[in-house]
């Protein structure tokens, strides 16, 4: 028995903010920004709720169910549209769903946390839940702070997770959390996210290369087996630096974050789709995912693909 990935879904703003424009009210440019961090633009707007509503709605579509087949929604997200209540009840309601929902705060590993959540409600009784990655970035950033505002995007990905007899598409799953960084990247209440890029950066290649090699070792595959990596977009030398230690070549690496930033929580489903919409998975393949973010937090996952 097992749990089974069997539809995804997207949502993005349509406003997209340049790096070019950013340079109109920052010190920076496009050449420092999309040097240092892979970035070349991002998409601002929508809400956490009205961005996972979108995704969750098209993920349900794609995997060719109705709302009420779905029996509970776990939605990660960084940035709730209020502290309370959670963005799950809300984006369940207008979905047309009244089952169980409740959000998870993992930051930008939220998803994998969310995904982990969902694949223990199935082997205890659920049958289909939808996952949803929702971000609204943009409200959290202090606009003329060029340590922040170059990096982050909005948006939002999802998955319908289904329990299944006969197969498993998770085939190993390492988590992990270190609370003495949490002061490495924080948000206050009414506040703005601040952080310690450089320790980030230096704490982020390691965790994902470490839980990635635990993770590849737990489901018995070498990265030669790994057909795509699917990794957090925070920057592209971030990503270079753990694939090459890993040892998996940048061709079979997603990167979405010259389109979309970080978009924290958003950005392993984001980057899965785009993977899929472009023909770079096929079916009974491998892939790695990999993430980390404030905490701090982390997650690698390899999954089998089956659609
Ligand atoms: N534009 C232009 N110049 C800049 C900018 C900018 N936006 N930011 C910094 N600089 C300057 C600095 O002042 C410095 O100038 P100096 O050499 O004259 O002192 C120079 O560029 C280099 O600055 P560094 O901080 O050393 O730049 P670095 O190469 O470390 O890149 C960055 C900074 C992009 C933040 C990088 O450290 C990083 O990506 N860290 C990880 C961030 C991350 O992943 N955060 C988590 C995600 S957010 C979330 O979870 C919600």
């Amino acid at each position: 028995m097992g749990v089974r990935f069997r539809g995804w879904g997207i949502a993005l703003p349509d406003r997209i903010v340049t790096n070019d424009e950013l340079s109109l009210t920052l010190d920076t440019s496009d050449e420092w920004i999309t040097e240092r961090t892979g970035i070349r633009e991002r998409r601002v707007g929508g809400t956490a709720v009205s961005l996972g509503v979108i995704a969750g709605r098209n993920a349900i579509e794609d995997a060719g169910l109705v709302v009420g087949d779905i029996d509970f929604i776990v939605v990660a997200t960084t940035t709730p549209d209020r502290l309370c209540p959670a963005s799950a009840p809300m984006i369940a309601h207008e979905l047309g769903l009244s089952c169980p929902a409740m959000d998870v705060n993992a930051a930008c590993s939220g998803f994998m946390y969310a995904v982990r959540t969902a694949q223990g409600l199935l082997e205890t009784g659920n049958r289909r839940i939808l996952v949803v990655g929702t971000e609204n970035l943009s409200r959290w950033v202090d606009w003329s702070d060029r340590n922040m505002a170059v990096l982050l995007g909005d948006g939002a990905g999802a998955a319908v997770l289904e329990y299944d007899e006969e197969r498993n598409d998770i085939l190993s799953f390492v988590l992990g959390a270190d609370g003495s960084a949490a002061d490495l990247l924080t948000a206050e209440h009414g506040g703005y996210f601040q952080m310690d890029g450089k320790e980030i950066f230096r704490r982020a290649v390691r965790v994902v290369v470490d839980s990635a090699e635990q993770a590849m070792k737990n489901a018995q595959v070498s990265p030669d087996d790994i057909s795509l990596v699917i990794p957090h977009q925070a920057n592209i030398r971030i990503i270079k630096a753990a694939t090459q230690r890993l040892e998996i070549p940048m061709e079979r690496t997603v990167v979405t974050l010259d389109r979309y930033g970080n978009t924290s929580s958003s950005s392993i489903p984001l980057a899965f789709f785009d993977a899929r919409e472009n023909g770079r998975i096929k079916e009974g393949e491998c892939a790695l995912m990999t993430g980390f973010g404030a905490g701090m937090t982390w997650a690698s996952a390899v999954v089998r693909w089956s659609r």
